[in-house]
């Protein structure tokens, strides 16, 4: 008997056909978001799971079944997975890292640009009817070019949005990371690394891409807002709950930040209805990886990981690696 696997959520259905030369596939074609009861239930007898970042993998879950071997996310982020309780039971975990970066810097800079350059609010003024005239001050924003780019988080993605704004756009890049880059990393961005609250007094685009974990819940604040520059933006591609969404909107709403750009957010995809009542925000549904070739290799990746981890193989992208280490 081949072993069960459960694919979690709807996936391309030539990644379910390769599944099914390996596993015996249990799909959710109907892509319902199974509550952990559900997840648990359909998970009796699977030795394998792929999955988003949207399921939550506790001990709990893991105490209750002891057969499965392999957790494979479809996804960058793992903050869903709690990675100690998977290794302490000899559960392969894996992420998608790598095949989303320049994707997601493509979205994060465009969100940058859109908010300083106030394109949501644009269009909406056009599509509304209100555009009669060319006006001096009509819907000015402020430079992308030549500005000063802030970067919270400074791995894969944060570095490739930092490669658009240095050598595409002129940005001086700050940054601020847990650790500092080797100088042939930095140096050809020219990118400076700095404590937390010089990137915020000095940028003036801050884009936010570290993960998302209890020490990164809510780096960005109301104390964090009021360091910020009156005329700033602020991006946030990473994770929901990384910014306090109502002290954000506050800080747009008077004012205290000049715009923002969101593809994130806390209890997503609920939005924070202060932030649906302003116009200086844009709002996107968590898209950063949305295209066809990127989602593609995303899933790819997940499959290629759970193919390898119950077929005795070397999976690609292992989290926790010393799972597979042979044991004495
Ligand atoms: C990830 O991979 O973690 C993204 O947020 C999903 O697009």
């Amino acid at each position: 008997m081949p072993p069960r696997i459960l694919v979690a959520r709807a996936v391309f259905p030539e990644v379910v056909a390769r599944l099914r030369e390996h596993f015996e596939v249990e799909t959710n074609d109907d892509d319902t978001e199974w509550p952990s009861q559900e997840l648990s239930r359909r998970l009796q007898g699977k030795a394998g799971l792929l999955c988003t970042a949207g399921e939550r993998i506790d001990a709990t879950l893991l105490d209750a079944h002891p057969q499965l071997r392999a957790v494979c996310l479809m996804t960058v982020g793992y903050n869903n997975v709690d990675v100690p309780a998977c290794t302490a039971r000899g559960v392969l975990a894996s992420n998608a890292p790598g095949v989303l970066t320049e994707t997601t810097a493509d979205l994060g800079f465009a969100l940058m640009m859109a908010a300083a350059r106030r394109m949501a609010e644009a269009e909406g003024y056009l599509r509304s009817g209100q555009w009669t005239k060319w006006r001096y001050d009509l819907l000015v924003g402020s430079d992308v070019h030549g500005a000063t780019l802030g970067i919270l988080g400074m791995g894969r993605i944060g570095q490739a949005i930092a490669r658009r704004g240095a050598l595409g756009f002129g940005m001086k890049v700050l940054y601020h990371n847990r650790s500092r880059l080797p100088e042939a990393d930095e140096s050809p961005l020219g990118a400076r690394f700095v404590d937390k609250a010089t990137l915020l007094r000095e940028s003036d685009h801050l884009v936010l891409v570290l993960p998302y974990s209890a020490a990164s819940h809510h780096a960005v604040g109301a104390a964090e807002l009021a360091l910020m520059k009156p005329t700033a933006t602020l991006t946030n591609v990473a994770r929901g709950g990384i910014v306090d969404d109502a002290a954000l909107a506050a800080a747009l709403r008077e004012r205290r930040i000049a715009a923002a750009g969101l593809d994130v957010f806390e209890n997503e995809p609920q939005v924070h209805p202060a932030l649906l009542e302003l116009s200086n925000v844009v709002l996107l549904p968590h898209i950063g990886s949305a295209t066809e070739a990127t989602r593609r290799a995303m899933v790819g990746c997940a499959a290629d990981n759970l193919i390898a981890a119950l077929t005795g193989g070397m999976p690609p992208t292992p989290i926790n690696p010393e799972v597979l280490a042979p044991r004495d």
